[in-house]
């Protein structure tokens, strides 16, 4: 049985580095994405460049059908899934009571639901098959609330607080379970970009090593970045009051234009 790791959000940005990270080192990947293009073109280079096998599927996470259909697939293969990166992800920003709600929706099918949903498919096939890693991608946003971006800060903490737990709870089916809290990342979102320009910010490629180092010694929580690693204890030292004040301040500063 040929073994895979799998990525969702892997055709662009921080998915994509760990899916270039990975095949580098030699694994045999699944990306998943919306779009087909894109991930056909990142198919071929990682095979062409890596000699790895590259399989891909479109689908919508934000579709619970769409991914009943894409599970049933996985389990008709005899594709064994040994590491899955749940890394896609949606982000809104803005005043929660001005966004369109089918956005806010679409979110927290995204960030939750599909990220529990494979957890527990594929977590299944992983311990039945004797074991396998999780890595789930949440944020430096999910330490504290975050106003005006609280639906994407509170998605995170869901996605840090429930991978931790998971970790414990797995411990004897041999599922090994990670998440990854990036800092901002220069990638194509409007906000990174501006706060790119203004300080240091790690780069997807060095978020994806620092990342695939830290799963090869099955480290919990994963910070890349000195920085953003003082940042956290921050957020659990302070006064909740004077955090939610802070992060709101910062989020404001950073607003996308
Ligand atoms: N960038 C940052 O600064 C930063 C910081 C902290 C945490 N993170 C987290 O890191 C992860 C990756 O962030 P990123 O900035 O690299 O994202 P990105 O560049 O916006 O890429 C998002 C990826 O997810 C896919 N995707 C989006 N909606 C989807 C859906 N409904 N179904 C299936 N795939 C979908 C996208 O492909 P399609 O459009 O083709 O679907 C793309 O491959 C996210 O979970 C994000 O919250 C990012």
């Amino acid at each position: 049985m040929t073994r895979y790791a799998m990525i969702t959000g892997a055709s662009r940005g921080l998915g994509l580095a760990l899916a270039e990270a990975l095949a580098r080192r030699g694994r045999n990947l699944i990306l998943v994405a919306r779009q087909r293009d894109a991930l056909e073109a990142v198919a071929s280079e990682l095979t062409q460049r890596f000699g790895v096998e590259v399989l891909f599927r479109a689908c919508d996470l934000s579709e619970p059908l769409r991914i009943s259909g894409f599970l049933l697939e996985l389990e008709e293969s005899d594709r064994h899934i040994d590491l899955l990166i749940n890394c896609a992800g949606l982000r809104s920003y803005g005043h929660f009571l001005a966004q369109d709600w089918m956005q806010e929706q679409d979110l927290i099918e995204v960030n939750i639901l599909a990220l529990a949903r494979l957890c527990h498919v594929i977590g299944n096939a992983m311990a039945v098959h004797g074991g396998g890693q999780i890595l789930n991608v949440a944020s430096l946003a999910a330490f504290q609330p975050g106003p005006w971006m609280s639906n994407y800060a509170a998605s995170k903490a869901y996605v840090l607080s429930f991978s931790e737990g998971l970790r414990e709870e797995l411990r004897q089916s041999g599922v090994k379970v990670s998440v990854l809290c990036p800092g901002p990342v220069r990638s194509a979102q409007r906000l990174i970009e501006r706060l790119a320009s203004s300080q240091r910010v790690l780069s997807p490629e060095e978020v994806a090593l620092y990342t695939v180092r830290a799963l090869a010694r099955n480290r919990a929580v994963i910070v890349p970045g000195r920085r953003n690693r003082l940042l956290t204890y921050g957020a659990r030292l302070g006064s909740r009051w004077l955090v939610r004040k802070v992060a709101g301040a910062i989020n404001l500063a950073y607003r996308p234009r």
